[in-house]
């Protein structure tokens, strides 16, 4: 192997540890291109693939902006485009596996054409597993660079395109909060709004507080500001963005927090607000006011609760139990009756019982979710919980996966039922994937919506009545 020791800007989970009182600076002018790199891309084209969560996308966004300020297109082929960048998630192998099999078919893509630059980024570049796997058996790779390296991607392209060797640049510390990055949003109508980054929670089976680093929320000015733009511009939907947007503020050492930040959006007026993720340890009573309060504010929680168990959440890190959990579910929908709230549960957590699963059954039986995404525990390198040992049987950890999606299903058509000869709201994004005489759009509740309506309607909110149920969707007619 090469030693690629001379220029290894490299992670280091130990240091994406730290929690350092080292202040975050909001910088302005961090962007920008280097005079030789001006209109570099003209004539070509750039492909991103991203994977795993809204983070990823939002980023990918700005990469795309980035990557057209330097006056490359998009494409939607692959082997079509100068410059490939794969937007990586490292949250569970399986996602990590993903990627291994696109590089392994990047790899002959660049033997065809050897000129293509081929970039890694996103969380699986903060982890040192997985720079030594690349370095190791995927030299081919020209460029890695890390979640907060982003703005530096035209400096980084530059090099790439000049040395012969690969570029190699992660920063393990968090960075700043930088402001001011070109994007080119993926839709029209609706958008992400990140309004803070990182996670301090370290619940003990999860990468990102290493991947993502520390806390840090943007200004509450420059979030408004972008608000402000995104509602001149026709956006009707936009969605708050944080990996614990509870936690929003909490950097400042101010009063101010994730509810005033809330009412703040909810008084510019956008017809539509969402946010995720909320920890429900720190999901304050004020955030629920401001939620019942404002009709724009969707009535729509994702919350995630792990597991059902007290014991598990205990060894998972997650600061609250069952109970505790349940109290602040009964409160939401007490205070927000219609509120539709989802969840995340991991099964086969390290030591998990039996028993303790069936508490995660009866939890579910109880909160009938309207929709929960579920999974394997998977074992992260460098967390705690990869020290402990892993030991649920993987037929065991599947049937326990399977029970669980089986409950997950009836509860969602129990719960879709009850739209059936409603009238919804519904933003129409376009016509549906799979039938182009309908349109398509998602109702208040995070309900996707198939229905026959008006064309001229694409990117407004219309009333549609609902004729048909199924556990996934819902089907109707606009009526407005
Ligand atoms: N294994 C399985 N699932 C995980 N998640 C996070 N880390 C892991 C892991 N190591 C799940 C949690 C989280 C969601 C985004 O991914 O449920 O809420
Ligand atoms: Fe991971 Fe927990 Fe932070 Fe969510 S709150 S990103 S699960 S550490």
């Amino acid at each position: 192997m090469k030693d690629y020791s001379k220029y290894f800007k490299g992670p280091s989970l130990k240091e994406a540890k730290n929690r350092g009182k080292s202040e975050i600076h909001h910088i302005n002018d961090a962007y920008h291109i280097p005079v030789d790199m001006i209109g570099i891309g003209k004539g070509q084209t750039y492909f991103i693939q991203t994977y795993g969560c809204q983070a990823n996308e939002r980023d990918s966004e700005i990469l795309a902006g980035i990557l057209e300020s330097l006056g490359y297109r998009a494409t939607d082929e692959i082997k079509e485009a100068q410059v490939v960048l794969l937007n990586t998630c490292a949250i569970r192998e399986n996602a990590e596996e993903k990627v291994f099999g696109k590089i392994g078919y990047l790899k002959k893509l660049k033997r065809v054409n050897p000129n293509i630059i081929f970039g890694i980024c996103g969380c699986m570049a903060q982890e040192e597993v997985v720079i030594k796997k690349i370095l190791e058996k995927h030299p081919q790779v020209d460029l890695i660079f890390g979640t907060h390296n982003i703005h530096r991607l035209p400096e980084l392209l530059k090099q790439a395109m000049l040395e012969k060797e690969m570029v190699l640049e992660v920063w393990s510390k968090e960075g700043d909060v930088i402001e001011s990055l070109p994007s080119h949003r993926a839709h029209p109508y609706k958008a992400w709004v990140n309004i803070m980054y990182g996670c301090n929670k370290f619940c003990t089976y999860c990468i990102v507080p290493y991947t993502r680093g520390k806390e840090r929320s943007r200004h509450k000015e420059d979030i408004l500001e972008e608000v402000q733009e995104l509602i001149e511009n026709g956006y009707q939907e936009i969605t708050l963005l944080g990996q614990n947007v509870n936690s929003y503020g909490k950097d400042f050492g101010d009063e101010y927090d994730f509810s005033n930040l809330l009412e703040d959006v909810a008084k510019t007026g956008i017809p539509r607000i969402r946010f995720t993720t909320s920890h429900p340890w720190d999901f304050s009573e004020k955030m629920i006011e401001v939620i019942a309060k404002y009709d724009n504010i969707l009535p729509f929680i994702h919350l995630p609760v792990q597991s059902g168990s007290s014991e598990v959440l205990k060894r998972m890190g997650r600061r609250y139990t069952r109970e505790q959990y349940l109290e602040l579910f009964d409160k939401i929908k007490k205070k927000i009756p219609d509120c539709t709230i989802t969840t995340d549960i991991i099964v086969g957590f390290p030591d998990e019982t039996k028993e303790q699963f069936e508490e995660t059954m009866t939890l579910y039986e109880y909160c009938e979710y309207d929709l929960a995404y579920t999974f394997i525990y998977s074992p992260r390198a460098g967390t705690p919980a990869a020290k402990m040992e892993d030991n649920i049987d993987i037929h065991e950890k599947e049937e326990r996966l399977y029970r669980l999606n089986d409950l997950v299903s009836e509860k969602a058509n129990k719960q879709n039922q009850k739209y059936l000869n409603q009238i919804v709201e519904v933003l129409v994004e376009g016509t549906s994937k799979k039938n182009d005489e309908m349109l398509s759009g998602y109702s208040k509740h995070n309900k996707l919506v198939n229905f026959k309506g008006n064309k001229n309607d694409i990117g407004k909110i219309v009333k549609v009545k609902i004729t048909e149920v199924k556990t996934w969707a819902l089907k109707g007619e606009q009526v407005e």
